[in-house]
């Protein structure tokens, strides 16, 4: 298969493509990002990879970041977290509060933000410095030690994160959150924070897609089965109100983050990478969604 050739096509053929949409103007550090930024990275099974435009530049991952918490969480804080969070789509918005009344403060999945600020719980009270865990277990998946939060970033949320402060109060009054908000407020926006390219993303995400270990080092991070369940809610859950769309149009696990990126996984050949600022109204990047769906298209490659 020639990768670059079909990664070319799909540049060209998106360069003037309208994605419509909006930057996130409610971090407003997100929304200083030029909307005309477009890269992708795709790594393949065999250490080869393939890209175009902005692959090599770094993005504010956001809810990206929820899928290395649960590996770690799921690593930590072993079976029991599921008595914490579901693992059901939950066809609303990222940022719902909705179901939460009704459900006894359990959110409905890892990946909506009610469901990461209770990772962040778990893993709050399991490791006594998370902030630094999760960064050095980022660069070590991605063998780059490069890699780092964005203090601006994570400082901008926190100041106008009223959203997330009232999810966290809200499964704090229902016994769903142990430690202090304000840590867990925390700990969630640095995670959301961390910044880095498509090169970079595709490189770390290669763990889902080979059964856990490192491509680089052949080191085993997450068992076999937990990669599977961590794949299984990618796939359902990874894009909230529009994960029923992305696995119609794209057909593989994947994650998406209000900085534009979005990294999807096909087991056993690929994890790909891609970057584009402008988010439809579900809050995914809607260049990057065209694009993945040209690439499992022009490929034939997906997991359906
Ligand atoms: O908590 C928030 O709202 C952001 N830090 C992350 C949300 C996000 O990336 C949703 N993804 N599409």
């Amino acid at each position: 298969m020639n990768y670059q050739a079909i990664l070319n096509v799909i540049e060209k053929e998106l360069a003037n493509f309208d994605a419509g949409g909006k930057v996130p103007t409610y971090i407003p550090e997100l929304a200083k990002v030029p909307a005309n930024k477009f890269g992708l990275n795709l790594y393949c099974q065999n250490g080869e990879h393939f890209n175009f435009g902005d692959y090599d530049e770094l993005f504010s991952i956001q809810s990206i970041s929820k899928v290395f918490t649960l590996t770690l969480a799921k690593k930590f804080g072993g079976k029991k977290i599921w008595d914490r969070v579901d693992v059901e789509p939950s066809g609303d918005p990222f940022n719902s509060l909705l179901q939460l009344e009704n459900e006894k403060g359990i959110p409905r999945n890892p990946f909506i933000n009610a469901g990461s600020l209770v990772i962040a719980d778990i893993l709050i009270s399991e490791l006594e410095n998370p902030k630094k865990y999760l960064l050095e277990f980022v660069r070590k998946i991605s063998n780059d030690q490069t890699i780092n939060y964005d203090e601006s970033v994570a400082a901008s949320e926190k100041e106008n994160g009223y959203r997330n402060i009232a999810l966290v109060n809200y499964m704090k009054s229902l016994g769903n959150i142990k430690n202090n908000a304000e840590d867990v407020l925390d700990f969630y926006f640095y995670q959301c924070s961390l910044k880095m390219s498509c090169y970079q993303l595709s490189k770390a995400f290669m763990i889902f897609a080979n059964k856990g270990k490192i491509l680089s080092t052949g080191e085993k991070v997450i068992t076999t089965n937990n990669t599977k369940r961590i794949n299984a809610i990618m796939q359902t859950c990874g894009f909230y109100d529009e994960a029923g769309e992305f696995s119609f149009r794209v057909g593989l696990p994947g994650k998406s983050g209000v900085g534009g990126g979005i990294v999807a996984v096909h087991p056993g050949q690929y994890s790909v990478a891609v970057w584009s600022p402008l988010l439809n109204e579900k809050g995914n990047s809607e260049k990057g969604m065209k694009a993945l769906e040209e690439l499992t298209s022009l490929t034939g490659l997906s997991i359906f």
